[in-house]
């Protein structure tokens, strides 16, 4: 990314008006036009899409085991549905359209009813032409509270996505090109953390930051300055023991839950900062005002434990995931920019299928010029480390060009279920495909 090529922001951080998303467990959720005061104050605003009057739109919070229970309208001019991105739902409540539901017309609804089994950082988003309609704004944070929720004075979710704008702020359009879908797909020149709830924090104060990724291409390398802490979950799942607090790297979709001691002297801030090869760009900050009285809080302990089923290593059904094309690629695909073994196009033959309860080791392959992030509908996976052993549980997971990953599954959600790059327009242009469970 050339720093220049980048809409200005750095310095203008701490004048960013707020863009609301507080939390509320709404009945209905619309899909609508909106507009946002995306750009500082006074560069002008943007017409995006969103939910409820606002993008993102309203964060919905439940607690573990909760219910979600929304009548879903369609008041824009595409026909959309709603995916609940990283939630283990039933089948029929997964908001992919053609496959757990039709889609919904403009003007229609869609009734969506289903409980979340697991605490943790999730999200929603459309997902009809979700290269375009994700890049328009429609999406939102879905949070599921720990049964015991972690001792913090402050949680805090952090909505991270980039823009392609105007300096006047008009969104450029231009949605699923062909250079977009055969390189690093719709990047934006316009970056920014939005916090809910939007608040001042004391010095000393113990926070959660929930990071998600809306955006439809760019992978985040991150530096969060003013904090001192660990990453305590990724994807929604708590990690067995907290992790130093440095190399954040966030793909599309993907999230990372934060726990951490405000480092930052009053009158300073705790900044959310891009690690771009050039200049390190700023994307946001919370405004530290006050020092907390001091209560030595000690390390950060690990979140409580969701119940997911555990692999059966020596009876794993082992696949190969190969990922081709693009552009300086290998091959040219005969239907497709990019193709998963050889195939781009979703028919009706799903990539396998399992018996419920099945464990699966797959092989991620990337043999093309290019990051991608692989997410799995209906189901976690255990990332591999290199010693075998079982590494942290995601939904999605980010493959560096050239890089190999295998992932660990236990499939025990019945239904067909997606799996696809979150590189939206890399989806698109032949990054899909199925799995189902009977
Ligand atoms: Cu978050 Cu199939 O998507
Ligand atoms: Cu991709």
């Amino acid at each position: 990314m050339q720093r220049r090529d980048f809409v200005k922001l750095a310095g203008a951080a701490s004048l960013m008006p707020s863009v609301s998303f507080a939390s509320s467990l709404p009945t209905v959720l619309r899909a609508e036009p909106v507009r946002a005061q995306i750009l500082p104050e006074g560069d002008g605003l943007t017409d995006l899409w969103g939910y409820n009057g606002g993008s993102p739109g309203p964060e919905i919070r439940i607690p573990k085991g909760g219910r979600v229970k929304v009548d879903f309208r369609n008041r824009i001019e595409q026909a959309t549905a709603v995916h609940w991105h990283g939630i283990r739902i039933e089948n029929r409540m997964d908001g992919v359209p053609g496959m757990t539901q039709p889609l919904v017309i403009p003007g229609a609804s869609f009734g969506y009813d289903f409980v979340a089994p697991d605490a943790g950082t999730y999200w929603y988003h459309s997902h009809n032409r979700s290269w375009e309609q994700v890049a328009k704004g429609l999406y939102g944070p879905l949070i599921i509270e720990e049964t015991t929720p972690p001792d913090v004075d402050h949680d805090i979710t952090v909505v991270i996505d980039d823009w392609r704008v105007t300096e006047t702020g008009a969104l450029l359009d231009g949605f699923g090109t062909m250079h977009d879908q055969a390189h690093g797909g719709r990047l934006g020149n316009f970056a920014r953390a939005l916090f809910a709830p939007d608040l001042t924090v004391k010095s000393g104060a113990r926070v959660r930051l929930r990071l998600i990724n809306v955006a439809t291409a760019r992978v985040f390398p991150l530096q969060i300055d003013g904090i001192e802490g660990a990453v305590v979950a990724l994807d929604g799942m708590p990690l067995d023991r907290p992790e130093p607090l440095r190399d954040l790297v966030i793909a599309p979709a993907q999230r990372i839950d934060i726990i951490a001691d405000v480092t930052a002297q009053d009158a300073d801030d705790i900044k959310v900062i891009f690690t771009t090869r050039q200049d390190p760009y700023e994307m946001g900050r919370i405004p530290v005002r006050g020092t907390a009285a001091r209560v030595p809080r000690g390390p950060v302990p690990p979140l409580e434990p969701n119940a997911l089923p555990v692999p059966d290593m020596a009876a794993a059904t082992p696949l190969t995931l190969e990922m081709q094309g693009g552009a300086m690629g290998r091959m040219r695909m005969p239907d497709g920019i990019w193709a998963f073994n050889g195939k781009s196009v979703m028919d009706d033959i799903p990539l396998h299928r399992f018996s419920r309860g099945e464990t699966a080791r797959i092989s991620l392959i990337n043999d093309t010029a290019f990051a991608h992030g692989i997410h799995l509908h209906g189901h976690h996976f255990h990332e591999l480390r290199s010693d075998g052993t079982l590494g942290a549980l995601r939904d999605t997971s980010l493959v560096a060009r050239a890089e190999q990953r295998d992932i660990v599954c236990v499939f025990d959600n019945p239904g067909k279920w997606l799996l696809h790059c979150h590189m939206l327009d890399h989806q698109a242009a032949g990054m899909k495909t199925w799995i189902e469970v009977t």
